[in-house]
């Protein structure tokens, strides 16, 4: 079993209509001035007016900030960081997807201790810690509001950097699954992808450890239980709560385990070809699974339901395969790398790129460029 450590640094507050006590949860965190993080098309839902009206009711004053995109990148960062500097705030709220809720903490990086985001890339480099923040996704995807790192995109390679501390984790996570309800439904598939990707990853690194493995099962259980339910009637209030749940405990499940190969392979992708991340992920998971096969056919098989031997007899690296490939479907996804608008003729460049992706180096199979190749050739 391989060490590992646990702090839980985040209070979870999950139901339908918790949003609205995000006024009163800032207050009893002390917020006075705070950031609220949050992009145009959170703005557009009505979500972001909800919390103002929140804050402002429970006498926080809010400065709301949404000069960014999705993949926020290093100089939306300093943006954000530049117009925060002069508003004397001791705090941040994030409202959104994996973006907004990125973008916030790396703001609080820069904010708080100068430089660029490139300057915080691993883990523990902020001298300062951060200032508090309360996260509130309104997707059911990175579980960015359960993790201490914060990744953001290099704005000149577009490559991503994980940075992360122990104050980057949010002080209070909003679960309110009525938010979700709002995005669009390929959002939704993209978003879900992720999460799914994220409990197939965590469940079998390098890093595992009896209390990654808790969150990854358990996440699994709800998203592949819930997302096909999510596609086909989006307003199903219980398969939003389960992708929503799911989505964070994947999220814890990284924290202590890491990711993979899956990853590694889609980074490239989306700084290359402009892939969006979940997207990218549904391209070359189902190939992960199968390349790393030989490796842990049995941690598949648990992820599937270890005493269906019926799973282990067949090849659960491809009964799991398969059942990614289906949710892909689902989804309405790109199942090739060539219907995305990948060129096969790219693929050494792209295998060059995965092989120095920090996320590879824990996936259960040595993974390499040579890896990386035959994964996307599988793909394409
Ligand atoms: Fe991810």
């Amino acid at each position: 079993m391989v060490p590992f450590e646990f702090h839980p640094r985040t209070r979870v507050v999950f139901g339908p209509a918790t949003v609205t006590r995000v006024g009163q949860l800032a207050r009893d965190l002390g917020f006075r001035r705070t950031l609220l993080v949050a992009d145009p098309g959170i703005r557009e839902a009505g979500h972001t007016a909800r919390v103002l009206d929140s804050l402002t009711a429970a006498g926080v004053e809010p400065f709301p900030f949404d000069s960014f995109g999705i993949n926020p990148d290093s100089a939306m960062v300093a943006a954000g960081a530049a117009f925060a500097a002069p508003l004397n705030i001791d705090s941040i709220v994030g409202l959104g997807g994996g973006s907004s809720l990125d973008c916030a903490k790396g703001i609080n990086f820069v904010l708080r201790n100068g430089g660029s985001i490139a300057d915080y890339r691993g883990y523990g480099k902020a001298a300062t810690p951060l200032l508090p923040m309360i996260g509130i996704p309104t997707t059911a995807g990175t579980g960015s509001e359960a993790q201490s790192y914060a990744v953001i995109a290099d704005a000149t390679t577009h490559m991503k950097m994980a940075c992360g501390d122990p104050s980057a984790a949010v002080r209070i996570a909003i679960l309110d699954p009525d938010l979700t309800l709002s995005a669009p439904r390929h959002v939704t598939a993209m978003a879900g992808y992720d999460a799914i990707a994220h409990a197939v990853e965590s469940a079998v690194s390098t890093k595992r450890n009896p209390l990654s493995d808790t969150f990854a099962r358990q996440a699994w259980h709800l998203l592949s239980e819930a997302f096909e339910r999510v596609m086909l009637h989006p307003a199903d209030a219980d398969a939003r709560a389960a992708m929503l749940v799911g989505a964070h405990f994947a999220g814890m499940a990284i924290e202590t385990s890491m990711l993979g190969a899956a990853h590694a392979c889609a980074n490239p992708l989306t700084a290359r070809y402009n892939i969006p991340h979940g997207l990218a992920l549904a391209l070359v998971l189902p190939h992960v699974v199968r390349w790393n096969g030989a490796a842990v056919k049995d941690r598949y098989a648990a992820l599937l339901g270890a005493p269906r031997r019926r799973i282990r007899d067949e090849d659960p690296a491809e009964t799991l395969a398969l059942r990614l490939e289906d949710f892909a479907v689902t989804g309405h996804l790109a199942i090739t790398l060539s219907d995305a608008g990948v060129d096969a003729a790219a693929i050494p460049e792209l295998a060059a790129l995965a092989a120095q992706q920090w996320t590879g180096t824990f996936n259960p199979r040595p993974f390499d460029a040579v890896g990386a190749e035959e994964i996307y050739r599988a793909g394409i």
